[in-house]
């Protein structure tokens, strides 16, 4: 019998695979299917759905699940963001290593078509202060927060479905916590201020411009330093 063999996950997907327990799980844009044969393995979930929008990772995906052995397990799907997914399989959702407007794309498209996730867990590679934004728009509250190392800084979040006002962001600076996760700013977490530094040197060099938006965020990033030392850190 041929020895399974699964995709080795980096320190982003690990951080993903750490905010995902549940019996079906469906990942969006799978690719190599890394991150659902993680899952099954590691028993965090019962099931997946692994969806595909093009040909040829769908295919990667298929010999993936093979390698692993988890055909019994894995159901694969050729179609774009929530589409292929069935009612029941809105229960945990992730979607990783996209651009947050795509995200957001595949997310509205699935509202347009009354499919909105139970739970999510994002990852995107630009930023994630307007999935944040979209979140508390949508009545998803912020459950949990990563941020994993890599070529940049990887931002992770869980979302749930939630009622009322995200006490997440309470007693924090709005567009602080919204751009750069109330979690992250209430632990300090260690990589936040290597973010929040890049950003600064990016957007003073941007400075000269005067763009309004250039502006509103060099503030909001100064804003972040100036907490995290006000408060201790
Ligand atoms: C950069 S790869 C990310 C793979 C994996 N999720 C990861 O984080 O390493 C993006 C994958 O998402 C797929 N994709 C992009 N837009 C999609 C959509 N709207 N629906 C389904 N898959 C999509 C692409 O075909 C590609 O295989």
């Amino acid at each position: 019998m041929t020895p399974a063999v699964f995709p080795p996950l980096d320190a982003r997907l690990e951080a993903v695979a750490n905010l995902i327990r549940a019996p079906l799980h469906a990942d969006i844009g799978s690719d190599h299917a890394a991150l659902p044969l993680a899952l099954l393995h590691r028993q965090r979930v019962e099931r997946v759905v692994i969806v595909e929008k093009t040909a040829g990772p769908l295919e990667v995906a298929r010999q993936a699940v093979s390698l692993a052995g988890l055909e019994d397990r894995a159901t694969l799907r050729r179609g774009d963001g929530l589409d292929p997914l069935l009612p029941r399989e809105l229960e945990s959702v992730s979607i990783t290593g996209l651009g947050q407007r795509t995200m957001l794309g595949i997310l509205e498209r699935g509202l347009g078509a009354g499919k909105q996730p139970e739970t999510l867990v994002v990852q995107p590679n630009d930023g994630a202060g307007l999935l944040r934004a979209w979140a508390t728009g949508h009545g998803y509250w912020l459950v949990a927060e990563a941020l994993a190392p890599g070529f940049w800084r990887y931002p992770v979040l869980r979302l749930e479905q939630a009622g009322g006002p995200d006490p997440a962001y309470q007693g924090l600076p709005e567009a602080a916590a919204s751009v750069y996760g109330p979690h992250l700013l209430r632990q300090r977490h260690p990589l936040l201020v290597q973010e929040v530094q890049a950003q600064l040197r990016r957007l003073e060099g941007l400075e000269r411009h005067a763009r309004p938006q250039i502006l509103s965020d060099l503030a909001t990033a100064r804003s972040v330093l100036a907490w995290l030392e006000s408060s201790g850190g």
